[in-house]
């Protein structure tokens, strides 16, 4: 079973409470979305391999460790999950970004895909998927097997509100998968929408309705 990792450092659980507020707005959203995007891909990416590299300080020679090189890919599910890309991508630079397409149909809440593109050597790469939220969990679910379609192997999900329920459904149908959680929700209403959770995540951060 993968890893489920749920984050109680104050600061993220400080931004995901302004992140919550119906009053916050459009801007300080996508601003705090990127915020916590950067604090938990800072944990996530804490296993990246270190290699050893013998540098000149101004004093003497000295071995130091440095990042191993080991290729990153960010996959953000369309379109909420483009949020927490730039907060990635300040940690990573030189990411490739490929991008999934998925909607939640309204009747049956189940995802429906319009567009899948990857990094062409994504075999190769560790994969991060990001998207803030994880309800009944098909967007995340069907996201990972488009990925595995496509060759991705080392795959983390990334979510910054998670229902039980999406938890659940997501560590079932992909064991090897690791789950990185900003915070764990109580449960799902009977519209498949996160209590308390924070609404509809793509409409906050691009000012939709
Ligand atoms: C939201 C969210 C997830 C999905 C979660 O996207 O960003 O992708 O719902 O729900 P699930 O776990 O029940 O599948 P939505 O379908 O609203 O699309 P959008 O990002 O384009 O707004
Ligand atoms: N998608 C959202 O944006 N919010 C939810 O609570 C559930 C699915």
């Amino acid at each position: 079973m993968g890893k489920i990792y749920v984050f109680d450092h104050p600061l993220i659980q400080h931004k995901v409470a302004l992140l919550r507020d119906e009053n916050t707005t459009t801007k300080d959203f996508r601003d705090l979305a990127k915020e916590i995007g950067m604090l938990m891909g800072y944990e996530a990416t804490r296993e990246l391999e270190l290699k050893k590299q013998t540098i000149k300080t101004p004093m003497c020679e000295t071995e130091v460790n440095v990042l191993a090189g080991e290729d990153i890919a960010i996959v953000p599910i369309l379109r909420a999950g483009l949020g927490m890309v730039d907060g990635m991508l300040s940690l990573v630079p030189n990411a490739k970004v490929g991008h999934v397409g998925l909607y939640r149909d309204p009747e049956t809440h189940k995802p429906v895909e319009y567009y899948c593109k990857m990094p062409q050597d994504i075999d190769k790469r560790k994969i991060f998927i990001v998207d803030p939220m994880l309800a009944t969990g098909g967007s995340a679910a069907d996201a990972v097997s488009l990925v595995k379609e496509k060759g991705g192997k080392d795959i983390t999900f990334m979510c910054l509100i998670a229902a039980p329920e999406g938890i659940k459904a997501l560590s079932e149908a992909h064991p090897d998968v690791d789950i990185y959680i900003a915070a764990k929700d109580e449960r799902l209403n009977e519209n498949a929408y996160i209590l308390p959770g924070l609404g509809d995540a793509g409409d906050r951060l691009y000012g939709t309705k």
